[in-house]
């Protein structure tokens, strides 16, 4: 029974809400394991737009099972806000499932998220300042809050007197900002938590009950590889592990249990926030992906950055996830470039070839890259739907990538649509 990853391959916003949207259709229960609404997937279904941070992009699907899973971090006004806007749009919140173990963003997470941002100043990571950084490092330091707090009012407030106890310190001495009462803090939390209540579950079983009842289940990742805590370019990452692995503990199956891990691409790259990024372009190629990719960041609105496609990078992420398929998203975006770039290896500072993705930061933020070109095309693709239906030219550079990252690729959009998509192998079979 096939229990499908799909992780994002570069530095987030690779286009997964709509690959997830798209096999959710096919998948019983859709799970969340890491991040909170940091992430921000817009889906297209029925000419509505839907802007999903926290819920799992299967709630558009009746029937299915959505979880939030143990490693994600909820901020619970920011769910109940999504809650209550699908609901006015008429979408059934039945399948929900919040993990009782999942770890609760607090106002002094956020409060702390943008205050560490401004102190490091030129040195920021640029973080979407909700809180998420913050609230990891308060579970590593086993004060956290936890969403099955939220269901004893006692033990909130308990957690709440100690979490803040150091907080207070370092909110008034530190930043000059004001003390925060753990029991108005409990009181906010608690208005929350009656909404809230019918979602809190153990769904590390329920995952389990479905794997064993031979269902379909799509773990689904957030931001992207090169986010990574652990593998991505750090300090420039988030404080989860977006690859693969991070589906068994984050959603608490063992990894014995996953079949299939599908990385999703964009047909270029592009990064929101500081760090660094070998392919960047300053110039009309990188001006015309951004205009006519509209890459312009879902949760934070900001500009992102844009590149040709690193596929050193690609066979980083391939290999740290143990991908078994690639989805290439927003293809049609490259249509009209006289030529298209794709990085096959990197020249480091003393002019030495790399072809491996360098683990020292120091080596890596002296990359430069080495492109191939390739002829480009100017056909359209929004109304291909079959692999034939690509111009020749389009068909050649998704081939070139599949062969350099020696994974097939399996899915490719070719427009904003839920349906704008080549299905080249049904992934989750
Ligand atoms: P944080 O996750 O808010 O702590 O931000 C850390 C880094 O991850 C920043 O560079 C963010 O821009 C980036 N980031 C976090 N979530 C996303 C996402 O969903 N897409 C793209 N970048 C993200």
């Amino acid at each position: 029974m096939p229990a499908t990853v799909v992780i994002g391959a570069q530095w987030g916003d690779e286009g997964k809400g709509k690959v997830v949207d798209l096999l959710a259709e096919r998948s019983d229960v859709v799970a969340r394991y890491q991040g909170g609404n940091n992430a921000g997937h817009t889906i297209v279904a029925d000419e509505q737009v839907y802007k999903l941070h926290l819920v799992p992009s299967g709630i558009l699907y009746p029937g299915t099972i959505c979880v939030i899973g143990n490693g994600t971090v909820v901020d619970p006004g920011a769910l109940v806000t999504e809650i209550d806007g699908l609901e006015e749009r008429g979408v059934s919140l039945d399948g929900l499932k919040l993990s009782g173990n999942a770890h609760l963003i607090m106002p002094y997470h956020v409060m702390l998220d943008g205050a560490a941002e401004m102190r490091l100043g030129r040195f920021s990571i640029g973080t979407t300042r909700r809180g998420i950084g913050p609230c990891y490092e308060d579970k590593a330091a086993r004060v956290g809050i936890r969403a099955q707090d939220l269901l004893d009012p006692k033990i909130l407030v308990r957690k709440l007197e100690v979490a803040l106890e150091a907080k207070n310190e370092i909110l008034e001495k530190l930043w000059g900002m004001p003390r925060l009462e753990p029991e108005r803090v409990a009181e906010d939390q608690l208005r929350y938590a009656e909404r809230l209540r019918p979602f809190i579950d153990d769904t590390a079983l329920i995952i389990d009950e479905a794997l064993r009842d031979g269902k379909r289940v799509l773990f689904e990742g957030a931001q992207g590889t090169m986010l990574d805590i652990d593998h991505g370019t750090y300090p420039f990452v988030t404080s989860s592990n977006p690859t693969a692995g991070a589906a068994c503990t984050g959603t608490g199956i063992g990894p014995t249990r996953i079949d299939r891990v599908l990385g999703v691409t964009k047909a270029y790259v592009t990064r929101v926030g500081e760090g660094p990024f070998p392919t960047e372009l300053d110039d009309d190629d990188g001006r015309r992906m951004l205009e006519r990719g509209n890459e312009f960041g879902t949760t934070t609105g900001r500009q992102r950055r844009c590149g040709w496609l690193d596929l050193v990078a690609l066979r980083y992420a391939a290999r740290l996830s143990g991908m078994t398929g690639l989805a290439l998203t927003k293809l049609d975006v490259l249509s009209g470039f006289e030529r298209v770039k794709l990085c096959v290896a990197y020249r480091d500072r003393d002019g030495n070839r790399l072809t491996v993705f360098p683990y020292h930061q120091t080596v890596f933020h002296g990359c430069t890259p080495e492109y191939e070109e390739l002829p480009g095309w100017h056909e359209d693709l929004s109304d291909c739907r079959e692999l034939d239906d690509l111009p020749p030219r389009a068909r050649a550079y998704v081939e070139r990538i599949s062969e350099a990252v020696e994974v097939p690729i399996t899915l490719i959009g070719t427009g904003q649509g839920r349906h704008q998509v080549i299905d080249v192998v049904d992934v989750t079979g």
